[in-house]
């Protein structure tokens, strides 16, 4: 398979354009799409071919003020500990998405899958963590490409998400995820744009 030099400039603009989103309109999602973004999912990477990422599509209004009403908790005691002067900063940002984003996926890691027999994960455990975040990026890219906007959420209490989603004890809490249409789009990130952190290049040391 060979991609043409336009190709590659839509791949690089669909990266460039994929940005956090937290602020959503609430047009539902055609579940076609809600089963393209499962697919894109599945063609990701893993150790082992493990396919550890484990995914509740969370419609129940409970379940979401659950999950809202525990991010608010954490997000208090984050704030907490934010040092004094960038306290009142970090109040104002907006963290997440999840009273408006129509579609909203609870993302866990099975940290001991039978798949996979448990090649490529013997010294480094966490690699299965990293299987999951390689699965939700090919979600985020697809989901962009679709003119939706995906928000990463981990300011949860993760044994509280365990719970509350009842899930095996070998399961781990990754991250939440709020997907929907943007109500704005941007090339630079949120937390860049509110002078929270601008994006930093990190240049490869060649050794
Ligand atoms: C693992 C992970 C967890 C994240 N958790 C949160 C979160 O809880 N709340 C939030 O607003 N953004 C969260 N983000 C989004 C980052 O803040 C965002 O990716 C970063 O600011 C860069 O912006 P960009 O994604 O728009 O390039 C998370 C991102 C990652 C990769």
């Amino acid at each position: 398979m060979t991609f043409s030099d336009e190709e590659r400039e839509s791949f690089v603009r669909l990266m460039r354009w994929r940005r956090d989103v937290r602020h959503f309109e609430t047009t539902p999602i055609e579940p076609a799409i809600t089963a393209q973004l499962q697919l894109a999912m599945e063609m990701a990477p893993s150790v082992g071919n493990a396919r550890p990422w484990r995914v509740f599509q969370v419609e129940s209004a409970a379940k979401r003020q659950a999950v809202h009403r525990n991010f608010l908790q954490a997000n208090a005691a984050a704030l907490a500990v934010q040092a004094p002067q960038r306290q009142h900063q970090y109040a104002q940002l907006k963290l997440e998405g999840i009273e408006r984003a129509p579609l909203q996926l609870a993302i866990f890691t099975n940290t001991n899958p039978s798949e996979g027999h448990g090649l490529g994960r013997h010294s480094i455990a966490v690699s299965l963590q990293h299987s999951t975040a390689m699965a939700v990026q090919n979600l985020n890219l697809l989901a962009r490409a679709h003119g939706l906007g995906v928000g990463m959420v981990t300011v949860l209490d993760a044994a509280a998400m365990a719970s509350l989603f009842e899930v095996p004890a070998e399961w781990q809490f990754s991250l939440y995820l709020c997907i929907g249409v943007p109500q704005f789009t941007d090339d630079l990130p949120l937390l860049h744009r509110k002078n929270w952190q601008e994006n930093v290049l990190h240049p490869w040391q060649v050794c």
